[in-house]
């Protein structure tokens, strides 16, 4: 199918997809030499593992639960995206500096190896992770549309969308996190105990929130309330999206991949599965 914005593709960098027209190639390439703060807290997921999820807990958490404060702040500028970001930006900004990526850990900033800053890395199991992008690839602007599931469970499988392979992206991330200081925590953690999720993060970001300023996280952190909130759920973000396709708060749930899956399918990826994670003590939730 034809692209809906000719002028965006995805194009490789260093083994990588980037989307032209939205990310810059030579700015990507400076990130390793950002300097890095103590106080630096970066998102790394790979698509739709629950990105916006973090943007509005962790968000929510550096204003103490008080909804009021980010109401007049889309999450994309409360927590913005390293590879828009442009380094001067970045170098510039108050602390504490929050930042959230999809790219490889090949592009990450050195400073993070010594140990500086904070990484929590969200991870899903990629089966609801291919479902949840699909849809994402049929109302979002700058990607384009699949002809159908099935042709986009192939796409998926070779690793030919932005963010890449899944396994690779876990993989790279996952058995360098000795390095840095690493917080790994999933989209089934948070579906199944927020408040015990929420409590985790406060504990790894050193922030000691009372018990009411935590309830007031988790309350504007569920699917309801995101769904509700336009600065949350990219709603008031109109040039990338297609509203009318499709909605960023989409079903929220572990398992929607039996709707879509066929057999053939699931035995496919679960051997892939297997080959690829051999080395990765990691396990996942695939339905509750
Ligand atoms: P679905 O498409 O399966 O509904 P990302 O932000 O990384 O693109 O991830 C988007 C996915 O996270 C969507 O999944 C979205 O519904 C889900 N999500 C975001 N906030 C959520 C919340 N508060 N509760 C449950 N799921 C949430």
């Amino acid at each position: 199918s034809a692209p809906k914005t000719p002028e965006y593709k995805l194009v490789p960098h260093r083994d990588f997809y980037l989307i032209s027209g939205i990310h810059s190639p030579e700015e990507i390439d400076q990130i390793q030499k950002w300097e890095i703060r103590d106080t630096d807290i970066f998102i790394i997921t790979y698509p739709k593992s629950g990105t916006i999820w973090l943007q509005q807990i962790v968000s929510m958490i550096e204003v103490r639960g008080n909804v009021t404060a980010t109401l007049d702040q889309l999450n994309a500028i409360r927590i913005p995206w390293m590879e828009m970001n442009v380094g001067e930006e970045f170098a510039n900004a108050p602390s504490p500096r929050l930042r959230v990526t999809h790219l490889h850990y090949k592009f990450i900033p050195l400073g993070l190896k010594q140990k500086r800053g904070k990484v929590i890395y969200v991870a899903r199991n990629p089966k609801d992770i291919m479902v949840s992008y699909f849809h994402f690839h049929i109302y979002a602007n700058m990607l384009e549309t699949p002809k159908d599931f099935n042709s986009f469970f192939e796409r998926f499988m070779e690793g030919k969308v932005f963010g890449n392979c899944w396994f690779e992206h876990i993989k790279a991330w996952y058995s360098h996190r000795q390095e840095m200081n690493f917080l790994y925590i999933t989209y089934e953690d948070l579906i199944q105990d927020l408040s015990a999720a929420v409590d985790r993060i406060c504990v790894f970001l050193e922030r000691d929130l009372t018990a009411q300023e935590k309830e007031n996280v988790v309350k504007h952190s569920t699917f309801q309330n995101m769904r509700k909130n336009p600065t949350a759920n990219y709603q008031a973000m109109p040039s990338h999206f297609n509203h009318d396709k499709g909605h960023f708060m989409r079903k929220g749930m572990v398992g929607d991949w039996k709707n879509y899956f066929t057999v053939a399918q699931n035995e496919r990826f679960d051997q892939a599965f297997q080959e690829k994670m051999r080395d990765l003590p990691l396990t996942f939730v695939w339905e509750i």
